[in-house]
C-alpha cells in the first residue's frame, strides 16, 4: 500500500500486531455469532434504511456494532472506534497522540445478503492508523473478517502474512493457511470481483462504466460484500477487485488481507465530489485494472445516459 499520506508503523507497535490481530479475530467472531443467532428476528419486521430504499439496515446491524463497542471499550479503552452505523467515538479515556489506534468496524457487510439469507456477508474489524476519516490519510495494521455462515475467518497483521481460518477445510488443530493472491498476468483473464452502490444515479455510471470493463476482463463476480470481496482476492477465489464508492468500513480489514496476502491495494481518484474508488490485484496487473477502471469511470461520467 502506498499514499503521500499514509502514516509508518510506530517500531514500538510492531510487538504488539499480533495481539491486535488476535483481538480482532475475536471481536469478528464474536459479533458474527451474534448476527447469525439473530438473523430469524432481525429480518422479520425491523428493517430500515439508510441512504436510499435499497440500503437496508437491520436491529442486528446495530446490535453487533454495540456489542464490539462495547467489548472495545473495556478492552481498549484509549482507542478510537469508527463503526458504520454509529460513526466516530472515543472514550473519555483515550489519548490519541499515545494511543494512535482507530478500529474501523462493520457490523455487516453485505446487509443484503444477510437479508435474504444469502452467506455472503461478513463481519469486519481492522485496527487502523491515522486518520480514516480522510482518504489517504490511515492504514491498516491488524484486522479480521469473519464469513458466520461459512465458518471462515481471514486475519491478517502488518508484515505477517494473511490467513484463513477454515476448521472444516484444514482438519489442521490450529485451522490456519495462508494465503496468496494469484499471479495472473493478463488483465484479459483476470476474473474480476466488483460492487455496486445503492444509489440509482451511482448505479448508472457504474453500469456504465462496465460497458468498458467487462470486455477487457475475463468475467465479473458480484458478491455482495467488498470486505469478502478483498478477501477472495487474498484467498485466489478471484483476481482482482474494483469497485467505485465504498465505505472505510467495507475495507479497512479486507485491504489489509489483500496486501499480506502479495496483492496490491490502490484508490483511484472518481472526482472531486465523489467517494474513492479502490482497485486490489495481482502486482503485475495492477497498473493496468487502474486505469482501466479510471479511464471507464471518467468516459461514464463524460457521456451519461440518456433519461
Ligand atoms: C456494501 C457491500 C457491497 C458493496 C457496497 C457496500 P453494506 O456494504 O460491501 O458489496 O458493493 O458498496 O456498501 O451496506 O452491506 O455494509
Amino acid at each position: 500500500m502506498t499514499g503521500a499520506g499514509r502514516p509508518e508503523v510506530p517500531r514500538e507497535l510492531r510487538p504488539q500486531l499480533s495481539a491486535l490481530r488476535d483481538l480482532a479475530v475475536d471481536l469478528a467472531i464474536g459479533a458474527g455469532e451474534l448476527v447469525r443467532a439473530g438473523r430469524r428476528e432481525a429480518v422479520s419486521d425491523r428493517v430500515g434504511t439508510k441512504s436510499s430504499v435499497t440500503d437496508v439496515v437491520t436491529i442486528m446491524d446495530r446490535a453487533s456494532e454495540d456489542y464490539l463497542r462495547r467489548r472495545l471499550d473495556a478492552e481498549r479503552p484509549g482507542d478510537a472506534v469508527l463503526g458504520e452505523e454509529a460513526g466516530i467515538e472515543r472514550s473519555a479515556a483515550a489519548q490519541p497522540q499515545v494511543n494512535p489506534i482507530t478500529w474501523v468496524v462493520d457490523p455487516i457487510d453485505g446487509t443484503v445478503n444477510y437479508l435474504y439469507g444469502r452467506p455472503e456477508y461478513a463481519v469486519s474489524v481492522a485496527a487502523v492508523l491515522g486518520d480514516p476519516t480522510r482518504p489517504g490519510a490511515w492504514r491498516p495494521v491488524a484486522g479480521a473478517v469473519a464469513n458466520p455462515e461459512t465458518g471462515q475467518v481471514y486475519h491478517a497483521y502488518d508484515g505477517g502474512g494473511a490467513f484463513l481460518r477454515d476448521h472444516q477445510r484444514t482438519g489442521d488443530a490450529s485451522g490456519d493457511r495462508r494465503l496468496a493472491c494469484t499471479t495472473v498476468t493478463e488483465l484479459s483473464l483476470a476474473l474480476l470481483a466488483t460492487g455496486f452502490g445503492y444509489a440509482a444515479e451511482v448505479r448508472r455510471e457504474q453500469a456504465l462504466a462496465l460497458v468498458d470493463i467487462l470486455p477487457a476482463v475475463r468475467d465479473i463476480r458480484r458478491g455482495g460484500s467488498a470486505a469478502l470481496d478483498l478477501c477472495t482476492v487474498a484467498s485466489g477465489v478471484v483476481d482482482a477487485y474494483a469497485e467505485r464508492g465504498v465505505h472505510v468500513w467495507d475495507v479497512a480489514a479486507g485491504w489489509l488481507i489483500a496486501t499480506e496476502s502479495g496483492a496490491h491495494v490502490a484508490t483511484w481518484d472518481s472526482g472531486p465530489e465523489r467517494p474513492v474508488g479502490i482497485v486490489a490485484a495481482a502486482p503485475s496487473i495492477l497498473p493496468g485494472l487502474r486505469d482501466l477502471v479510471q479511464d471507464a469511470y471518467l468516459r461514464a461520467r463524460r457521456d451519461p445516459p440518456r433519461g
